[in-house]
Formats: C-alpha cells, structure tokens, sequence
C-alpha cells in the first residue's frame, strides 16, 4: 500500500489514478487546504475503485503514527506542501513550516514505523538561475529566489543526509520542470485558488472568458522571441516518472535525483499561439513589465531519467493544451462547478 500526501491535489491525483490503474493499494493523507474532496470521487470515477483518506496534515506526528500503524504502508509518494511563489515570500514561515517541517515529521513518522522509500516532489526551482541550458541533475543547485524554492532546496538537502546517514532509506528526488495539462478524460486537473500565478492556467481562464485578457511579463528576454522560455510537461508523463522512481525505489539504494522534463523549451508566445490553434479562439494578451524573480529560460536535460528509469516524456504540447483544455471546458469554474452540466452544455 502507498501512502500519497497531497493526493487530493493537482499532481497528487493524477498519481492516485495511475497508482490504482497499476493494481496498488492508496491511502491519501491531505488537510485539503489547497484542493477538494470532489477531485477524489472523480479519481474513484476514473479509477473504477477509491483511494482510502484521511483528512489530515503530515505536520501531525500523532496522526501519522496511527496511518502508520492502520495500514501496510510500503512507500510514501510526497506531494503535500505548499507552491505560491509570491504567498511565499509574504508569509515565508509557513513555507519553511510546512514544506520542510512538514518532510521531516513525516520522515521521522516513516523510520519509526520501518517504511524507507520515499519519493518527493522536488522543483527546477532549486537550479535557480543556470547559465547554461539544458539543466542536468550535475548541474549546480543555485539560491532559489523566494522562500518557496529554497524550501524545495532545504527539504532536498535534508533528504540526502537523512539517506547519508541510515542506508536503509531509498529516496527519490524528482525535480519536475511546468507541470501541465490534466487526465484525458477531463475529469481531474488543476484548480487554482484565485488569480493563477502560473502561465498555463490564467491562459485558459482567459480562453474561457474569466479573465479579458493575459499578461505576458516581458519581451526583452535573450531568446528567441524575447519571452521566458520554459520546458512544459504533461501531468500524466510526470506521474509515469513517479510509477518508475516507486519501482527503482524498490531496489534500495540512498537518494537519486532525476529531472522531470522533455527537453524542449516553449516560449510564452509559443503557448499563446499553440493555445489558439487548440481552442479556434484569438487568445488576447498585453506585454507587461518582467516578473520580479523571473529567469529568461530553463529547461530539462531529461536522459538520466530516460537512461536509468526507462521514463520518457512522451505526450507533446498540443496533447497538453488539448487535455487542459478540454479540463477547463468542463470544468470553467474547477471542482466547484457541476461536470455533468458542463458535459451536457458541451454536448448540446
Ligand atoms: P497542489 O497544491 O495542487 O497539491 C498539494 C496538496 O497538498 C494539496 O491538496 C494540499 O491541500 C495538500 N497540503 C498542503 N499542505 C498540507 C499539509 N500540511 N498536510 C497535508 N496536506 C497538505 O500542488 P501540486 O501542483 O499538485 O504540487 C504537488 C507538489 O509538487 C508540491 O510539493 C509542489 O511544491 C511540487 N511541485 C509542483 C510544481 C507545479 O508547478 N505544480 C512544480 C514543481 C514542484
Ligand atoms: C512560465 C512563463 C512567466 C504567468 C513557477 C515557480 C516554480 C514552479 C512552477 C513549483 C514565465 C510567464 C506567467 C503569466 C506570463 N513551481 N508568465 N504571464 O515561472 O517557470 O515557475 O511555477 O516548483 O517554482 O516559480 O512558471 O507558469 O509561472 O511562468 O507571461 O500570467 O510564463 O514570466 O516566463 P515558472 P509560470
């Protein structure tokens, strides 16, 4: 049995569906502080079976200890934590609290109990400004901008000697680079709270008329066309690499890091017009001035993951945009919104 923290969110249900699809057991713990209970009765509907849950915070050592002790939990997949950029630099305690408090207590909770494997979802983030691109997992760690990426880098650092110190732990490393798009059947993806800091989703809150227009923060980067470039990947890739890092896991041996990512690099101008090209709409957007901690570009040099996970990325960007789009449509005000209604309004 798996344990997933966070698996009522974006990535984490994605996860859930491929883990039940495998044939594993799942135990979800999420205090659903960012997402709803409603994404896990659509994965029990994808799924054809439920993942068991339990409302709760992995800061919660008593609680842990009785998961532990509920069920035969094997290995932990470690989505739980907290992602907002910005909420991350106003209040960056809760940041440090939660996403590198949080990983310990669970990792104290998972040695005291006799369960070694984790995976742990890790970021680009903590490459920071790289100069030279591709980015592969020798690549230097830089200072990441903001509390958020240097929470990702802390629980990084604090995973590699916790596996240095007890050779029993097999930790995973993955440092995903833009996750995007959604399950294919349009029944699960990702439900910001507010305004979406992220590219893709403001773009298809745009796109279905929440939003008048996108904001493209700057064109003068050195790149192609002058805006950021990014290497975005597609969340049901990203879950496959989790799949094959559980099964490595298995074999044991410390902590190994592989970088998520296709390996190839999209501009925003380059999303904005693919975007059109998928939904047949005229996508409005303005220039704007540079987001403050912005880096011009990044992306994945991903053959370590290829080499040693047998992993690949393989679904390309318009599969990306098609299956957020298709999210969006039935789904225009997330998980808050009635899919049956969307579904039948679509169909009509
Ligand atoms: P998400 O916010 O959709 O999912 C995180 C889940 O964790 C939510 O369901 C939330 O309710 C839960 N959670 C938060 N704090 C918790 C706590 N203390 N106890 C229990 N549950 C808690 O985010 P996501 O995009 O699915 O990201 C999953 C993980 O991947 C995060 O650790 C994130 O930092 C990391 N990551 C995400 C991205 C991205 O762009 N989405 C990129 C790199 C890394
Ligand atoms: C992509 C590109 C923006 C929004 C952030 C976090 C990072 C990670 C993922 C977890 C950039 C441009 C964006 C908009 C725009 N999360 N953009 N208008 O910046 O690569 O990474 O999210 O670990 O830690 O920093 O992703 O989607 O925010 O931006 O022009 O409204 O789109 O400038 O070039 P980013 P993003």
């Amino acid at each position: 049995m798996i344990l997933v923290t966070g698996g009522a969110g974006y990535i984490g249900s994605h996860a859930v569906v491929a883990l039940l699809q495998a044939g594993q057991e799942v135990v979800v713990l999420d205090n659903l502080c960012n997402s709803s209970r409603e994404s896990l009765t659509r994965v029990a509907q994808i799924a054809g079976r439920a993942p068991r849950f339990v409302h709760g915070d992995i800061r919660d050592r008593v609680l842990l200890d009785e998961l532990f002790q509920q069920w035969p939990i094997t290995a932990v997949m470690h989505f739980a934590g907290l992602k907002a950029v910005g909420e991350s630099v106003r209040d960056p305690l809760r940041y440090y609290q939660t996403n590198v408090a949080g990983s310990i207590t669970l990792c104290q909770a998972m040695a005291d109990a006799g369960i070694f494997q984790l995976v742990f979802s890790s970021s680009a983030t903590v490459y920071g400004e790289s100069v030279s691109m591709p980015i592969c997992e020798r690549c230097p760690t830089g200072i990441p901008t903001n509390p958020y990426g240097q929470s990702k880098l802390m629980a990084e650092n604090v995973l590699k000697t916790l596996a240095d110190s007890d050779h029993r732990w097999s930790i995973a490393l993955l440092r995903y680079f833009n996750p995007v798009g959604a399950h294919e059947s349009g029944l699960i993806g990702e439900d910001p709270n507010g305004i979406p800091n992220n590219l893709l989703p403001y773009m298809l809150q745009v796109a279905v008329g929440r939003r008048p227009y996108l904001n493209v923060y700057g064109d003068d980067y050195p790149t192609p066309d002058g805006t950021g470039v990014r290497d975005y990947i597609h969340v049901l890739d990203l879950v496959d690499g989790h799949l094959r890092a559980l099964e490595r896991l298995a074999l044991g041996g410390g902590v190994a890091v592989w970088n998520l990512g296709t390996g190839r690099g999209c501009s925003v101008l380059e999303m904005v017009r693919a975007l059109e090209g998928v939904t047949g709409r005229a996508l409005p957007f303005r220039v704007v001035a540079r987001r403050s901690g912005d880096i011009a570009q990044c992306w994945a040099d991903p053959t370590k993951a290829e080499r040693e996970l047998r992993w690949r990325a393989t679904r390309d960007l318009r599969a990306m945009l098609e299956d957020a789009w298709r999210w969006q449509r039935l789904n225009p005000h997330g998980y808050q919104g009635d899919v049956e209604k969307a579904a039948a309004a679509l169909a009509s």
